[in-house]
């Protein structure tokens, strides 16, 4: 229960995003790409974009195939999707633990930048292995342990709480890729650093994503002034000889193959 109404809040927060999403997404325009060339290049699949967000990719994978299914949890992401994306697209509002499709009904699901937000990530993947036809893929990205390190660290030395999400590491990611029917054929990891004018940059482009909402986060709201005065501070010690502050995201993208038994 705890899980759903974590989901709930995320699919709450994207959506208070959907209208900001778009221009903050320069990260995820990258993953997103980055995995294209491991797509199919057959034209009569049925092909679901999982967590479509705002539905960019989702467009594209319509001038490339017959059957387009975009799915997210946020119904105002859907909503800024169906108004601004054209092509043939059916779009879904779902879950990805329970997904509205019948078993083994699906060529590609492909998965931009949402399978963090899934926790036990290895249910939500039983979930998505179960929609994909035998010899189907599911190609996926995700942001592994590192990710926005210099945040979390400069949090650590304020307070106990939790601020930046917990990431899975490449070798956890590794296994769960290659357990029930999925097989990892391929993989990638690379780390991608942003540049940032300031802390508040970041943090501005953050909420801008909707990618602010913390499961496990002790105190609600905001963190007091004094307390984000003193983070920015700690964040200093990253800034670079340009003036510039990073901020690190370390992505892991991966395709696999449902095995046929
Ligand atoms: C970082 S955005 C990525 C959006 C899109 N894939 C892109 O490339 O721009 C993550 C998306 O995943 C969605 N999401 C998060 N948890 C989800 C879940 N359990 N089921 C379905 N969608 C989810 C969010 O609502 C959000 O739109």
């Amino acid at each position: 229960m705890p899980h759903t109404r974590n989901r709930i809040k995320i699919g709450r927060s994207f959506g208070d995003a959907s209208e900001s999403y778009d221009v903050c997404a320069r990260l995820q325009r990258f993953t997103g790409k980055h995995m294209l060339p491991w797509l199919p290049e057959k034209k009569d699949l049925i092909v679901l974009d999982l967590g479509c967000g705002t539905g960019f990719f989702s467009e594209l994978l319509a001038t490339r195939y017959d059957q387009v299914l975009g799915a997210d949890i946020s119904f105002k992401m859907l909503d800024y999707a169906k108004k601004n994306r054209t092509g043939n697209i059916n779009w879904t509002q779902a879950d990805a633990f329970k997904l509205p499709y019948q078993t083994a009904s699906i060529d590609v699901v492909y998965s931009n930048l949402m399978i963090q937000w899934c926790e036990p990530i290895d249910k939500a993947l039983a979930e998505i292995m179960r929609v994909i036809k035998p010899g189907g893929i599911f190609v996926v990205s995700t942001l592994i342990d590192g990710t926005l390190h210099e945040l979390k660290s400069s949090w650590a030395q304020v307070d106990d709480d939790k601020h930046v999400i917990d990431f899975h590491s490449e070798k956890e990611l590794n296994a769960i890729f290659n357990s029930g029917s999925a097989k990892k054929i391929n993989h990638f990891r690379k780390d991608i650093v942003l540049e940032y004018e300031n802390v508040l940059h970041l943090a501005t482009e953050l909420k801008g994503l909707g990618a602010n909402q913390v499961p496990k986060k002790l105190s609600k709201g905001l963190a007091g002034k004094d307390k984000w005065k003193k983070m920015s501070k700690n964040y200093q010690d990253f800034q670079e000889p340009s003036g510039i502050y990073p901020a690190t995201y370390s992505v892991y993208s991966a395709v696999m193959i449902k095995l046929t038994s």
